[in-house]
C-alpha cells in the first residue's frame, strides 16, 4: 500500500524506530495518529515533525483493551479515517536467564508486545475491512525466530507477533487488508532504557562505542519498514543481521542458535 496520503497509526511513536517512522511516513506524504505511552516523548516527536494537522497524538498503554478500543474513534476524529496500522511498541526483558525472571517481568514482556499488538489489530479490523486498501504491520524481531540466551521471554513474545501476523496474513489473502511481519536485528535506539533495563556489557564508552558499529540507524530502519509495507512483504527484515541470520536458522537452525549462545554468554552472569 503506498503511504501517500493514507492515515496510518504508528505505536511506540515516542522514540527510536517508532518516532522516525513518523517522520518518514509524514515525509512520503502520509497523516500520522502517533501513539505512545510517554507524553513528553510523542511532544518531542511532534516537535521534530512540524507537521501540523497530519499528525496527532495519542497517549495511550497499548497493554490497557479499553482505551485500545476507543483509540479508532480518536483517529477517525482526527484525521477522518484509518488506513493502516503499524504496531511497533515494545519492550525488552531484563537480561537474565529465564531461571532469575519473575513472573511479573515475565508477563509485562508478553502484555506490551504480544496483547498490546493483538489489542491494536482486533481494535482496528473492522474500521480497516472498511477501505479500499488497507495494511496492517506488526513489528517482531530478529529474536522472534533466533532463540538469545538473556532474551527468552522477549522472542517468545516475538516469535507470537511473527506467527499471529503470518495467520494474520492469511485469514486475510484475497482481502483488501495486506499484512507485514517486520523483523528488525540490531537497531541503535534507548530500547533497555525505555524498558528500565540495564544494556548488557556494561556501560562504558567503549562498550556502547562497540556497541553502536554494531547496529542499524534507526532512520534507515525506518525507511525499509516503510520500503516493505509499500511493496505489500510479508517478511520484512530489517539490517544485514536479519537477513543473515533469518537464512541461517532455516539452513542450520542448531549451529545459528549455538553462535548466538556463545556471543550473549559473555554478557548473562554465571
Ligand atoms: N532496537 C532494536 O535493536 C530492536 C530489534 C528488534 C526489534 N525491535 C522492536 O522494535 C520496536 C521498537 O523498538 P525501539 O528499539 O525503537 O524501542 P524504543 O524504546 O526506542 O521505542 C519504543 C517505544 O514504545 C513505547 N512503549 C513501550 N511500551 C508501551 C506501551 N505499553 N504502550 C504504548 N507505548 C509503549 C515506549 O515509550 C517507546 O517510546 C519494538 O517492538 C522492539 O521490540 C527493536
Amino acid at each position: 500500500m503506498k503511504v501517500a496520503g493514507r492515515v496510518v497509526v504508528v505505536t511506540g511513536a515516542g522514540s527510536g524506530m517508532g518516532r522516525e517512522l513518523t517522520l518518514e511516513l509524514l515525509r512520503r506524504g502520509a497523516r500520522v495518529a502517533a501513539v505512545d505511552l510517554r507524553a513528553e516523548s510523542l511532544d518531542e516527536t511532534s516537535r521534530l515533525a512540524a507537521a501540523g494537522p497530519r499528525l496527532s497524538t495519542h497517549v495511550l498503554d497499548v497493554t490497557d483493551r479499553t482505551a485500545v478500543d476507543a483509540l479508532p474513534e480518536a483517529v477517525v476524529a482526527a484525521h477522518g479515517v484509518v488506513d493502516a496500522i503499524v504496531n511497533n511498541a515494545g519492550i525488552i526483558q531484563p537480561f537474565v536467564r529465564i531461571e532469575e525472571l519473575d513472573y511479573p517481568a515475565f508477563e509485562r514482556v508478553m502484555d506490551v508486545n504480544f496483547w498490546g499488538t493483538v489489542h491494536m489489530v482486533k481494535a482496528f479490523l473492522p474500521h480497516l475491512r472498511r477501505r479500499t486498501e488497507a495494511h496492517i504491520a506488526n513489528v517482531s524481531s530478529m529474536g522472534g525466530f533466533l532463540p538469545v540466551p538473556g532474551q527468552v521471554a522477549y522472542g517468545a513474545s516475538k516469535a507470537a507477533v511473527k506467527l499471529l501476523t503470518e495467520g494474520l496474513y492469511a485469514e486475510l489473502l484475497e482481502t483488501n487488508v495486506g499484512v507485514s511481519v517486520i523483523m528488525p536485528g540490531a537497531v541503535a535506539t534507548n530500547i533497555a532504557g525505555n524498558s528500565g533495563v540495564a544494556a548488557p556489557g556494561g556501560t562504558d564508552a567503549a562498550a556502547a562505542q562497540a556497541a553502536a558499529a554494531r547496529t542499524l540507524p534507526a532512520a534507515e530502519a525506518a525507511r525499509i519498514m516503510v520500503d516493505g509495507i509499500e511493496q505489500d512483504r510479508l517478511h520484512v527484515y530489517v539490517g544485514r543481521d536479519s537477513r543473515v541470520m533469518g537464512a541461517a536458522v532455516r539452513l542450520a537452525p542448531k549451529q545459528a542458535t549455538h553462535l548466538i549462545q556463545r556471543q550473549m554468554k559473555r554478557l548473562l552472569a554465571d
